[in-house]
């Protein structure tokens, strides 16, 4: 049975779909089956930072009736399936968003980990995978209103009786005392993910950050949350020349 996670934010742009990807990834890493769900129905991303076009069995189809939810995954590495977006705005009529919850009940025995990628905010497509997944992780950036916004989405979770997993702080460019932004969310800190540069290399070229550069910071602060969640160690295997290199500090 999957663990659902859907990732929300209180404003857009603070990295959840950056974030949703390299989770899944790093999870995936981990040896768990891992789909990553692409419901930001308005600005599906997933598909483009993944390098992919305009998949034909998407889960808007799916959400008109036109498609299974089976018929709409898509392996993308080893242990790493996403369902993607339609990337085409006519798609976006007819569609009964309120199917997800369904949806996710027909192939919960089919993953060990689902992650919802999410719209910004509590409207209503933000609001169904909300209420679609077990617990929630929030990604915030370190300034006021986004943490102000974010607190707000932490209310209406406890309002609807959504467990909130925790909060990711992201953009992260020195290490803070967290302490303060737990007493002030009252929910647990599970990380934080530091700005790092490669992250909109990687987005460009439509490859997940852990696949781009695995020891890059925001890479390894990821790979340390998805350890978290699950427990579990992932062991990097460096090559004898990336040693090498990293001896003489050339990488
Ligand atoms: N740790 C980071 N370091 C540097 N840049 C980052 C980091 N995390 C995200 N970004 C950048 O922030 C921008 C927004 O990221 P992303 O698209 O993941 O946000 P989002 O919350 O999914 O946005 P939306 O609400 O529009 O769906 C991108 O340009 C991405 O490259
Ligand atoms: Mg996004």
């Amino acid at each position: 049975m999957a663990k659902v996670y859907t990732i929300s934010s209180g404003k857009g742009g603070v990295g959840k779909t950056f974030f949703s990807i390299n989770l899944s990834r790093a999870l995936s890493l981990l040896n768990f089956k891992t789909l990553l769900i692409d419901f930001n129905l308005t600005t599906p991303n997933v598909s483009i930072n993944l390098g992919l076009g305009n998949e034909n069995n998407n889960i808007h189809k799916f959400l008109r009736g036109e498609i299974e939810i089976n018929d709409c995954i898509k392996e993308y590495e080893d242990n790493f399936y996403i369902i993607p977006g339609s990337l085409d705005i006519k798609d976006l009529i007819y569609i009964s968003t309120e199917k997800l919850h369904n949806g996710i009940m027909k192939i919960y025995d089919d993953f060990d980990y689902i992650i919802i990628d999410s719209a910004a905010g509590i409207g209503k497509e933000a609001l169904e995978a909300l209420k679609a997944s077990e617990e929630v992780i929030i990604i915030t950036n370190y300034e006021k209103s986004a943490m102000f916004d974010s607190y707000r989405v932490t209310k209406v979770l406890d309002n609807l009786d959504i467990k909130t997993f925790g909060i990711v702080l992201n953009k992260i460019k020195k290490d803070i005392d967290y302490v303060n932004a737990e007493k002030f969310f009252k929910k647990k800190i599970i990380g934080i993910i530091h700005y790092d540069e490669n992250v909109q290399i990687s987005m460009n070229k439509g490859i997940p950050l852990i696949d781009y550069n695995i020891n890059s910071i925001a890479s390894r602060d990821i790979i340390k949350i998805a350890e978290k969640i699950t427990g579990k160690e992932l062991k990097i295997k460096n090559s004898f020349i990336d040693n090498i290199l990293k001896i003489f500090k050339w990488k």
